[in-house]
């Protein structure tokens, strides 16, 4: 039940630190990641990751890590593409499959067109019991509990986990990450459930910000790095639950046509922690300022300390171990989509025209 929530979508959200603890207490319990040993990644050529909608944009953000941490090359492509194009896939690949659902008919096409070309098919899955956990070779549960809001939220930060628990026994295999790296980024993730926390306790500034967002007509959001498919994901929920229009784009793509929308009327999110490629990004978030875009900053400490100079509102974050800034900063994203849409009046949990398992093509 809702646990004195109002929604699932909101106890969903507010449960990730938990989840997202049981989740790491089962893939990286010690020094090393439980993941089964035949899920060798050494003499791979490519990985390709499939899946639709929120699943695909978690695998979006794991293919910056599975080549940055493993330096394995990645395909990625949505399920209802992947299966009609015929792609070559090398033999020496991995095929990896990720749905909450587990029952998504274009990913089980996918998985099903992939399953004799691959040395493996990889699932992961939030439904153990379901068709793609069954007909992959290998079955990864993402740990995340029953999710009931037709709005994905836990499953996206556990999928995220499981991805980067994955590239970081690639990053070993294929002798890409030394012992030390190997460890400081086990660290970090076992840092992320405690940042949670920290990012979850002050959701009062963002209803706030949510009440003028619900009077937008277009909302974009801009990130750089793993941060642009976090963008398109924050995006997608803002318009499932809320209705309102809005689009994430590559924050070094938007003069290459988008920034033609923004006037005054139009809300700019801007997800940008305070990484190596924070002044890009910045530089990019100014352009939108000079056409009067109205910038929601979110970033940490030293972030808004640099950058935050007139910005219409700004959003303030733990600071985070880079290369896993996707998982923490999802959680604005998805406080905003929901406060949004509470303003809005929408019913958050059952969104029109949407359902929870898409079991048609
Ligand atoms: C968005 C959302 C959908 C699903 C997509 C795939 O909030 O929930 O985009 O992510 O329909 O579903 P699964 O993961 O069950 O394959």
């Amino acid at each position: 039940e809702k646990a004195g929530y109002k929604h699932f979508m909101a106890k969903e959200i507010a449960e990730q630190p938990v989840v997202l603890g049981d989740a790491l207490a089962h893939y990286l319990p010690g020094d090393t990641v439980n993941l089964p040993e035949t899920l060798d990644f050494s003499g791979l050529e490519r990985l390709t990751l499939v899946a639709c909608g929120t699943a695909f944009y978690a695998c979006s953000v794991a293919k910056y890590w599975f080549e940055t941490l493993a330096g394995l090359p990645c395909e990625i492509d949505v399920a209802s593409e992947f299966r009609y194009r015929e792609p070559p896939i090398p033999a020496k690949s991995f095929a990896l499959f990720v749905s909450q659902s587990g029952e998504t008919a274009d990913t089980l096409a996918a998985l099903r067109y992939c399953r004799e070309k691959v040395a493996k098919t990889v699932a992961v899955v939030n439904v153990a019991t379901s068709s793609i956990a069954r007909e992959a070779d290998v079955a990864l549960p993402i740990l995340a509990g029953v999710e009931v809001g037709v709005a994905s939220t836990k499953a996206f930060t556990c999928q995220l986990l499981v991805l980067a628990t994955l590239a970081l026994k690639a990053g070993r295999d294929r002798g890409h990450l030394s012992a030390e790296a190997f460890a400081a980024h086990v660290a970090g993730l076992r840092s992320l459930p405690g940042l949670m926390n920290a990012a979850l306790a002050g959701d009062g500034p963002v209803a706030a910000l949510a009440e003028r967002l619900a009077e937008a007509q277009d909302i974009l959001f801009l990130g750089r790095g793993p941060m642009f498919p976090l963008a398109l994901e924050g995006a997608l929920k803002l318009k499932e639950i809320s209705y309102i229009h809005a689009e994430g784009y590559a924050s070094g793509e938007l003069k290459h046509g988008p920034i033609a929308l923004i006037d005054r009327s139009v809300p700019v999110i801007v997800l940008a922690p305070h990484d190596r490629l924070f002044d890009k990004t910045v530089s990019n978030m100014q352009e939108v300022m000079a056409r009067h875009g109205q910038v929601l900053l979110i970033s940490d400490a030293k972030g808004l300390a640099a950058a935050a100079e007139g910005v219409w509102a700004t959003l303030k974050m733990p600071e985070v171990p880079e290369p896993f800034a996707p998982i923490l900063y999802a959680l604005p994203a998805q406080l905003l989509a929901y406060h949004t849409a509470v303003a809005k009046g929408t019913d958050v949990d059952q969104p029109r025209n949407l359902a929870k398992s898409v079991t048609v093509e």
